[in-house]
């Protein structure tokens, strides 16, 4: 697989370069408040003081509220025909409620900056994600909207020593990558986690070899089943925009995953696991 990440986007996704690689020791990027990407929707405007953007207000108000209270997620609508707006609302599953309402309260404000009066709009950061719309979005599981960024840098070295097939330093990083994501997404659509589907998991294989952290994630009230599909779908698209690299996000509107080779969340990781050709 040597499709560079630009060729093998297609319009409908955004690619973002993380200047990540330049803080290699930066614990916790949800230090940094600003917005990762967000995407201004083309379903209409409205105009100041009309009854849309006085539902819209009192929209992102109840979202920011009720998120930081529910799981971080939070599902509502607010209005009526024409003036209805639609918003859905989720924290990483890490974040405390504090936390939780300051990177929504700040997505409020910042779309209105960013979009201004547009109907529709989506904004991803490091601790959350906002999105809403005129439209009627939130009764599909539709994650197709996404935000991808990934670490300029590469996995460098020679073959891996203990590892007997011979296979290219990248393609044993992809796969134990691959491995760490696949867990943690089963983990987190397992929902052990008091009622979110979070889960954050390290592999780590020798001291010669970075250990790889991992995080995964859908909307709580997703079943399961369709919560590991998204993930699924993300992790697929993992191995053609990340080939080799060493940090990566793929954030959409129901499901969102990372790795990196530095611990990123926190608390301790959910589980450390061992890959299981190396055991
Ligand atoms: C909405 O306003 C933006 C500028 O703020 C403009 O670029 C865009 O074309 C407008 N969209 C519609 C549907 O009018
Ligand atoms: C909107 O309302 C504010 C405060 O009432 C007023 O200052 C402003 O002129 C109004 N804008 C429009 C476009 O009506
Ligand atoms: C929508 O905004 C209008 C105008 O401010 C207001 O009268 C109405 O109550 C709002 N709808 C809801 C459900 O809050
Ligand atoms: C929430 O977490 C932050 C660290 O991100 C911490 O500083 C703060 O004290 C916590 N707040 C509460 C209420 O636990
Ligand atoms: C949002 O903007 C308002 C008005 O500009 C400001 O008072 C408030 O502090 C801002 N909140 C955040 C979380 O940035
Ligand atoms: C949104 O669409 C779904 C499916 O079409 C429908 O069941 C639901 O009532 C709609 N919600 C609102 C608030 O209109
Ligand atoms: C969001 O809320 C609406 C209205 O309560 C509901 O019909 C829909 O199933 C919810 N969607 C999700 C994915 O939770
Ligand atoms: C990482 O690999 C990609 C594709 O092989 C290459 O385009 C990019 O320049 C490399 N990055 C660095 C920092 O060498
Ligand atoms: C490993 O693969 C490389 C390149 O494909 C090849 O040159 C080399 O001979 C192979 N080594 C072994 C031990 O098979
Ligand atoms: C992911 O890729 C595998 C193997 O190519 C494929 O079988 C599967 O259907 C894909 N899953 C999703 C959700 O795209």
């Amino acid at each position: 697989m040597d499709t560079t990440p630009s060729s093998a986007l297609s319009s409908s996704y955004l690619l973002l370069i993380s200047l990540l690689c330049c803080l290699p020791l930066l614990l916790h990027g949800g230090d940094d408040d600003s917005p990762l990407d967000q995407t201004c929707g083309d379903t209409g405007n409205y105009t100041a003081n009309s009854t849309y953007e006085s539902n819209l207000s009192q929209l992102l108000h109840t979202l920011s509220s009720v998120a930081s209270v529910s799981d971080g997620f939070s599902n509502a609508s607010t209005g009526e025909s024409l003036d209805q707006v639609f918003g859905l609302a989720l924290c990483r599953g890490d974040n405390n409620a504090t936390d939780c309402r300051t990177c929504l309260d700040g997505a409020s404000n910042d779309t209105q900056q960013l979009c201004p009066y547009h109907k529709e709009a989506v904004i991803w950061y490091d601790d959350c994600l906002l999105k809403y719309s005129n439209q009627n979005f939130t009764s599909a599981f539709d994650n197709s909207e996404q935000a991808v960024l990934y670490n300029i840098n590469n996995i460098t070295g020679e073959r891996f020593p203990g590892y007997t097939q011979n296979t290219t330093i990248k393609n044993f990083f992809n796969q134990v990558v691959n491995t760490l994501l696949s867990d943690v997404a089963d983990s987190a659509a397992s929902n052990s986690n008091s009622g979110k589907l979070f889960a954050t998991g390290e592999l780590t294989i020798t001291n010669g070899f970075p250990t790889i952290y991992g995080l995964a994630q859908c909307a709580p009230d997703m079943p399961g089943t369709e919560c590991r599909q998204c993930l699924q779908a993300e992790i697929n698209e993992t191995l053609n925009y990340f080939d080799g690299r060493i940090g990566g996000r793929v954030l959409g509107i129901w499901c969102n995953l990372r790795y990196e080779v530095y611990p990123f969340y926190y608390g301790r990781s959910m589980f450390v696991g061992v890959p299981s050709y190396c055991s």
